[in-house]
């Protein structure tokens, strides 16, 4: 079975001493839950303040990653409020690559994306990379051929596919409470993985859904077996939800 990854992406949420209480309350949780399956990997992605201190008082069940790193390939120097992976590497096993809001607010392109995979892998962090399409190329039906372009632009020269995850974020349904439906989540999802073993020649790089993801949706969209986790945002702020949603699959998955 290909791995299951469950990603909580808190954004730019919770102080550092929240993000403990939360971290906490979630610790509680997942040895309540008792997880020694391998193949599950629940991973929390906080903002570059709280990771050292989450880091401090984390647990061999729940793993930790970074939101974003920087596109420059120095390890350190004059580079005014970046962060490179080199600096955050003996923190955390995971970063979210190429998210949305990143690429949308802040002009990332796939070149930078391109950077940033090749910096998360010199540093051994396995790479989260976010492809997804806004409405207007959904409605002109264009999107699979979007995300297909994302995806192979911001794999260029990428060789590590061991550490690749993929996330399928659609922007409009990311934050709205409506999640793309499970049969539109899984094509795209097809596309992507059938575009991924032509370039890497495996089948085993696993392609996770994100957009509104909660507790009443999960089971249809993971349903189907093609999806092999979620990149979640707001139900993941919430300990008691974000549970929900892992026993749920968990479930489905039996594991
Ligand atoms: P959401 O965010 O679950 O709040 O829609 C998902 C994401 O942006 O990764």
């Amino acid at each position: 079975m290909r791995e299951k990854l469950l990603i909580a992406n808190w954004k730019m949420n919770f102080s550092i001493k929240n993000s403990i209480k939360i971290f906490e309350e979630m610790k509680k949780k997942s040895l309540e839950f008792n997880f020694s399956n391998n193949n599950l990997k629940i991973i929390i992605c906080s903002h570059y303040l709280s990771t050292k201190s989450l880091y401090d008082i984390s647990v061999e069940n729940l793993f930790l990653g970074v939101q974003n790193i920087t596109h420059l390939s120095q390890n350190e120097g004059p580079f005014t409020g970046e962060i490179s992976a080199e600096l955050v590497k003996d923190y955390v096993d995971y970063s979210i690559i190429g998210h949305s809001e990143r690429r949308n607010l802040l002009h990332e392109s796939n070149f930078n994306i391109s950077e940033k995979l090749a910096s998360c892998v010199n540093v051994n962090i396995n790479p989260i990379l976010c492809v997804g399409e806004n409405e207007e190329t959904r409605l002109k039906s264009n999107h699979i051929d979007f995300v297909l372009n994302q995806l192979t632009d911001s794999l260029k020269g990428f060789k590590n596919w061991d550490t690749l995850k993929v996330a399928y974020e659609p922007l409009w349904a990311i934050g709205t409470g409506v999640p793309c439906e499970p049969n539109d989540a899984k094509e795209m999802i097809q596309a992507i993985r059938s575009e991924l073993n032509n370039l890497s020649n495996t089948n085993e790089i696993p392609i996770l859904y994100g957009g509104s993801v909660s507790s009443t949706n999960i089971s249809n969209l993971i349903d189907s077996g093609e999806i092999d986790g979620a990149l979640i945002g707001s139900s993941s702020m919430d300990p008691e939800e974000f549970f929900k949603i892992i026993d749920i699959c968990r479930s489905i998955w039996k594991i």
